[in-house]
Parts: structure tokens; sequence; C-alpha cells
């Protein structure tokens, strides 16, 4: 019941994620949570972007590092960096599938 429910749900949002309707609430999310850090464009030139050594999220070999899980899981838990210090902290305040409409806008920010 609940795993054909999911899928339901998923096949929902990839039908509303191929029409733009959830885009609107992953940008918002985007600039509101994320771009701080990250930059509205994803290259990470913030202040705090470049105090954290944050990773340019419009160069096609970053994106490729990471799977869309792994997006979902930063938003989730955070994200370490090398030295295994918590650069990212987990983003408070998002729902799922708040954090699953952010992976297309992740992906989008590849130049
Ligand atoms: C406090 C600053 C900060 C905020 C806010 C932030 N991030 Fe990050 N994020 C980072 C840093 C720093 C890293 C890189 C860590 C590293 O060196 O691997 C990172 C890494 C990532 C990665 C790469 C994950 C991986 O597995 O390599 C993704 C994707 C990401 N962030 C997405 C987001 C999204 C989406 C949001 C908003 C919901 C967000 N970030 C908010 C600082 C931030």
């Amino acid at each position: 019941m609940k795993t054909s429910h999911r899928i339901v749900g998923l096949v929902i949002a990839s039908a509303a994620l191929a029409t733009g309707a959830y885009c609107a609430d992953g940008s918002t999310n985007w600039t509101d949570q994320c771009a701080k850090c990250h930059g509205a464009d994803g290259k990470g030139e913030t202040k705090m972007g470049r105090k954290l050594g944050i990773l340019d999220l419009t160069d096609a070999k970053v994106q490729a590092s990471f799977t869309d899980e792994d997006i979902v899981k930063a938003i989730k838990e955070g994200k370490k960096d090398k030295e295994g210090k918590l650069a990212m902290k987990a983003i408070e305040g998002l729902s799922d599938d708040d954090m699953k409409a952010l992976v297309p806008v992740v992906r989008a920010l590849k130049k």
C-alpha cells in the first residue's frame, strides 16, 4: 500500500516536473535556503561559499560526483568537508517533497 502510494506520488511528481509545475517550489526554496552559500547560480561565489570552500555546482564534473539521492541526503543530513567537519548543515523545515523538488533545481545549475 505504502509503496504503491509512493510510486503514484513519484509519477505525479515527475509529470509535474515535466510541465514545470513543481519548479516554482524548488526554485523558491533554493533562493531562500541554499543561495546564501551556493549562490543563486550555484557557483558558490558567496562569502559563506568561499569560507566553506564550496563546490561549483555549475561544473559538470561536480554534478557527476553525486547522485540524486546524494542531493536529498545532503539536504536532509548535511554534508561534511574533506576534513570531516560539518560544512553544510542539514536544512530544516523542508518536507521530503520539497527536497525532491530541489533535485532538478540543483541539476539545472549545470552549465
Ligand atoms: C551553510 C552553507 C550551505 C547551505 C545553506 C547549503 N549548502 Fe549545500 N553545501 C555546502 C557545502 C560547504 C558543501 C560542500 C561540502 C563538500 O566540501 O563536499 C555543500 C554541498 C552540497 C551538495 C553536494 C553534495 C555531495 O554529495 O557532494 C549539494 C547537492 C548541495 N550542497 C545542495 C544544497 C541545497 C539544495 C541546499 C538548500 C536546500 C544547500 N545545499 C544549502 C554548504 C551549504
